[in-house]
Order: C-alpha cells, then sequence, then structure tokens
C-alpha cells in the first residue's frame, strides 16, 4: 500500500507518515502534494536553493572565531558582512575561496577609515588548511602575539603583517611555511632573535622584518635562502658582524637594507657593489667609516644610500660607473672632495642627496645635462660657485644650497664679480 503512495510522494520517507497519508482520502492527499509546490512558487527564493553555500564549513567557524577576537569599532562595520548566512566565500569583505572547493585561500583585511580592528590575532587562523594570502594590514590597535598556529599553514604563500601593533617573538615553527614567498611584519613592536630556520625557506623571494625591536645576530643561515630577493631589516637593533656566508650566498638577491641596526660593518662591504643583479643598497646609520669604495664598470646599481655614517675621503670619478643609478644618498658624512663633474654621465640620476658633508668647490655646470633629476639637496658643505643655470638647479628652494661657502645664483643672491 505504502509503495502505491511513494510513486506520487517521493518526500515520504519514514514509515509511520507515509501509511498516515496513504490512510487519507484522495483530495486531501493531492492538496498535502500541491501545498509545497504552492508555496515554493509564491517564495522562489527561500526554497528553491539551487546554489548551496560554496563556503567550507569549517573555514567559516575558523573565520568567525577570529571576528570574535577582534572588534571592529567603524560605523560601517565592514566586518558585519561575515554572517553565517552569508556565503563567505561571495560575500564576506577580504575573503576569497577556491571556487571548485569552497575552502577559503585568501584573508585580506587593510584597517582604514572604514575598517578598525581592535583585539588580537585568534590562533583559530591556523585552521584555514588552503589559506595562500593572509594580510592584515594598518590596524594599530591590533596586539597581541603572531599566533604559533600559523605555522600550520603549510600552503601559505604570502605572510603580510605590516603596521600593526604585534608583540612578542617569530614563532620558531614558521619554517614550516614551506610554501611562504613573502614574509612581511614591518613596524610592528617585534622582538628577540631571528630564528635561524628562516633560512630553511626555500621558496621565500622577499623578507621584511624592518621597523621593529628584533636584535641578536643576523644568522648566517639566511644567506642559504635561494629565492631571496629582497632583505629589509632596517631599524632595528641586530647587532655583530654581517655574516661573511652572505658574500657568496642569496643568488637572486636584488635588494637588501640594513640601515639604522647596531651592526659593525666597519665599511660598506665590498661584495656589495660587485655583486651582479643587486639593485638597491640601503647602508644608512650603521656608523660606517672609511671611503667610498670603487665603483665597479657594469654595476646594476640603481639605489645607494649610506647616509648618515662616518664615511670620509672623496666622491671618485668612477661613480660615473653606476650607470643604472637613480639614486644615491651620501648625506651625514665626512666626505670632503669636490663633486666630479662624470656625475653628469649617470644620465637615468633621479634624487642626489650630498648634503652635510664637507664637499668643496663649485656644483659642476655639466650636471644641467641631467635631465632626469628631480630633486637634489646639497646643504650644509663647503661648496663655492656658481648655481647651474639650467632652469631645473634655479628653480629649487633655496634650502638645498643653504649653509654653504659661497653658492650664488639663482635661487641665492647674484654672483659677484670674482666668481665665474
Ligand atoms: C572603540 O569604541 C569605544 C567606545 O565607543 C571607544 O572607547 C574606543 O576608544 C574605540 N576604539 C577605537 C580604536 O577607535
Ligand atoms: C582548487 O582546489 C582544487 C582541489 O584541491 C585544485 O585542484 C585547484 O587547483 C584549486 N584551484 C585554484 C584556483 O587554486
Ligand atoms: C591590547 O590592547 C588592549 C586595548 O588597547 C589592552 O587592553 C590589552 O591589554 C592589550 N593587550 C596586550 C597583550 O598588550
Ligand atoms: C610582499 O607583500 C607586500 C605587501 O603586500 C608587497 O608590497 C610586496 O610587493 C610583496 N613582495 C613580493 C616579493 O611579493
Ligand atoms: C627593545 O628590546 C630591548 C631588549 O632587547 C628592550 O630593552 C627595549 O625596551 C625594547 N624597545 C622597545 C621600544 O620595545
Ligand atoms: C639576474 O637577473 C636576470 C634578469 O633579471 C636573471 O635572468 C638572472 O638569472 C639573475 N641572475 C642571478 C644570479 O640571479
Ligand atoms: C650597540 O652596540 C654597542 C657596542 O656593541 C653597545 O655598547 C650598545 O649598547 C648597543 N646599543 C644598542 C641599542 O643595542
Ligand atoms: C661608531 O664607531 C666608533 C668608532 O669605530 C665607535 O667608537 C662608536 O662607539 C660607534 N658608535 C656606535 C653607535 O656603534
Ligand atoms: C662590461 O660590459 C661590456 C659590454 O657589455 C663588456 O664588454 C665588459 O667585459 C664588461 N666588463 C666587466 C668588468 O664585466
Ligand atoms: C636613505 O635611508 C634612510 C633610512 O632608511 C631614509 O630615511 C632616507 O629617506 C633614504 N634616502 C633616500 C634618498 O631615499
Ligand atoms: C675608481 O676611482 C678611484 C679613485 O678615483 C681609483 O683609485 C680607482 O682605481 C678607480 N677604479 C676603477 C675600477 O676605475
Amino acid at each position: 500500500m505504502c509503495s502505491n503512495v511513494q510513486r506520487f510522494i517521493t518526500r515520504c520517507t519514514v514509515k509511520q507518515n507515509c501509511i498516515a497519508i496513504a490512510e487519507m482520502p484522495n483530495q486531501q492527499l493531492l492538496l498535502l502534494f500541491l501545498l509545497p509546490l504552492l508555496l515554493l512558487l509564491l517564495h522562489p527564493g527561500n526554497a528553491q536553493n539551487p546554489n548551496p553555500k560554496l563556503c567550507s564549513p569549517d573555514d567559516q567557524l575558523s573565520l568567525l572565531k577570529f571576528k570574535s577576537g577582534v572588534s571592529d569599532n567603524t560605523t560601517t562595520k565592514a566586518l558585519s558582512t561575515w554572517r553565517p548566512a552569508r556565503d563567505c566565500c561571495f560575500h564576506w569583505k577580504g575573503v576569497r575561496c577556491n571556487l571548485t572547493t569552497g575552502a577559503v585561500t585568501s584573508l585580506k583585511l587593510h584597517c582604514s577609515q572604514g575598517l578598525k580592528l581592535q583585539g588580537a590575532l585568534s590562533p583559530a587562523l591556523g585552521f584555514l588548511p588552503s589559506l595562500r594570502v593572509l594580510e592584515l594590514v594598518g590596524c594599530k590597535h591590533i596586539n597581541g602575539t603572531i599566533p604559533r598556529n600559523l605555522q600550520r599553514l603549510t600552503q601559505l604563500q604570502q605572510l603580510v603583517l605590516d603596521d600593526n601593533n604585534l608583540e612578542g617573538e617569530l614563532p620558531s615553527l614558521l619554517h614550516r611555511l614551506s610554501s611562504l614567498k613573502n614574509l612581511s611584519l614591518s613596524n610592528n613592536r617585534l622582538a628577540g632573535e631571528i630564528p635561524r630556520s628562516l633560512g630553511t625557506l626555500l621558496t621565500l623571494q622577499s623578507l621584511d622584518l624592518s621597523h621593529n625591536n628584533f636584535s641578536g645576530f643576523i644568522p648566517k643561515s639566511i644567506a642559504n635562502l635561494p629565492a631571496l630577493q629582497n632583505l629589509d631589516l632596517s631599524f632595528n637593533a641586530f647587532t655583530g658582524h654581517l655574516p661573511v656566508s652572505f658574500k657568496k650566498g642569496l643568488p637572486a638577491l636584488n635588494s637588501i637594507d640594513l640601515s639604522y641596526n647596531n651592526l659593525t660593518l666597519r665599511t660598506i662591504p665590498s661584495w656589495i657593489l660587485h655583486r651582479k643583479n643587486l639593485s638597491d643598497v640601503n647602508l644608512a646609520g650603521l656608523n660606517l667609516t672609511g671611503n667610498l669604495p670603487e665603483f665597479p664598470p657594469n654595476s646594476t646599481l640603481r639605489s645607494l644610500n649610506v647616509s648618515n655614517n662616518e664615511i670620509r675621503g672623496e666622491i671618485p670619478r668612477n661613480i660615473s660607473n653606476l650607470q643604472e643609478l637613480e639614486t644615491l644618498d651620501l648625506s651625514k658624512n665626512k666626505i670632503a672632495s669636490r663633486i666630479p663633474s662624470t656625475l653628469r654621465l649617470v644620465e637615468g640620476l633621479q634624487v642626489l642627496d650630498v648634503s652635510y658633508n664637507r664637499l668643496v668647490g663649485p656644483i659642476p655646470r655639466r650636471l644641467e645635462m641631467l635631465k632626469s633629476l628631480a630633486r637634489v639637496n646639497f646643504r650644509n658643505n663647503r661648496l663655492c660657485g656658481r648655481i647651474p643655470h639650467g632652469e631645473f638647479f634655479s628653480k629649487r628652494s633655496a634650502r638645498v644650497y643653504a649653509n654653504n661657502l659661497c653658492l650664488c645664483g639663482l635661487p641665492l643672491k647674484p654672483c659677484s664679480n670674482i666668481i665665474p
């Protein structure tokens, strides 16, 4: 009997219901059958449900745990889009999924006027197993430590936690993030030493630990990173020498910034200037002494910054070997030579800062040939002579020529007859 009815009513599963339905008169049975259909027509949105939620339930739960650890203090309440009723893959601000599996692959939140997060990073972030990108930037009210649990994120390629208020040490097991390409933790209050094991991250391309309070030696294992292009350790409290392993290691190195640490480099390491493919070097504020090195031919340097050191001697004429140079910052040293007119041969030069040195002689007139110049500073030297006529030089603010011996001509006072 029951099986007869089942031909019409497919929803009939529980035996008792089935019997009850079967005993009804035919008209009532028909009504019962049509009723859901009718409701379906009246409320298509609720019932049709052809798209069940894509978002992985486990990942959704982890995200909600993260959300409960931070409060969003803005009127817009950007995290209010994070509601279980909505699909996290499509409707949660900052969240992206793998569209096949519904696993969360990317979480990007940038604090701004519209989003002010406050609180701590939940260990639940470690339970997003498909996460490739974790970016939480600019949240000065996010404090606490980097959860150790992040070591579980073996798919992670980008861990970017810049400009927050994080403290504590780097989790020692970060090296388990074996897919990591970009580790950027700049401008927090992180401290302690860099774990040696960081040197085992074979895929790491960019390491930025700048503007924190890291200390201790720079581990020599860092030199083992075969893919590292960008190393920024500036504005920390690192001590000791630069490991000698750096000279032979780091084959992919493109940019290095060690500025403002308590390192004892003594002089500019000569390998830094002979290294192929190195383009940006910043050694400002490292108490370097000695002279500027010889600049080798075919240099790939695009930016050289040795500001705020104790460098003496001269600016070598063969600075013109730096044919790719765009930025040269020699400010706040004790360089006591003329400005070589060969500098005019560095055709792409855009920024030239030689302020606060002991330079003598004129600003070479032929620097007018540098058509890319955008910024210069000659302040506080012992320069003397006519400022080059060219529009670029004469239209600078007088401040960039101030406190010299006897510079003259626009924008300063006219030169007297004695000065050519
Ligand atoms: C968040 O709101 C509370 C109360 O309105 C306020 O006291 C607190 O300073 C706010 N925090 C931020 C980070 O704006
Ligand atoms: C989504 O996940 C599947 C299964 O893990 C994987 O094969 C695919 O490459 C992923 N898609 C993307 C865009 O990552
Ligand atoms: C984080 O900030 C909150 C509010 O500013 C403060 O109450 C809490 O003690 C801080 N936590 C840590 C670990 O510094
Ligand atoms: C690393 O992430 C930062 C912040 O998003 C970005 O500016 C930088 O270009 C990234 N570097 C690499 C090598 O992907
Ligand atoms: C930086 O770390 C040192 C210890 O290594 C500590 O004495 C100092 O207070 C820290 N500075 C800041 C700004 O946290
Ligand atoms: C130097 O850079 C070029 C092009 O960017 C690249 O092809 C080459 O492999 C690099 N050399 C090294 C030693 O990394
Ligand atoms: C910097 O190093 C010198 C000598 O190595 C030491 O006396 C000084 O305390 C260090 N300063 C900091 C801030 O670590
Ligand atoms: C800078 O170097 C000089 C001489 O080498 C040394 O006396 C001085 O302590 C150093 N200063 C710092 C801050 O390391
Ligand atoms: C510099 O490059 C030129 C041409 O590209 C080449 O002939 C010369 O050998 C190179 N010099 C050095 C020292 O690499
Ligand atoms: C040189 O480096 C210092 C410290 O990192 C920085 O403040 C300065 O702006 C740099 N100079 C140029 C011209 O970028
Ligand atoms: C570079 O110039 C310096 C001083 O002007 C000189 O001693 C040195 O031999 C020159 N080096 C090269 C490679 O031209």
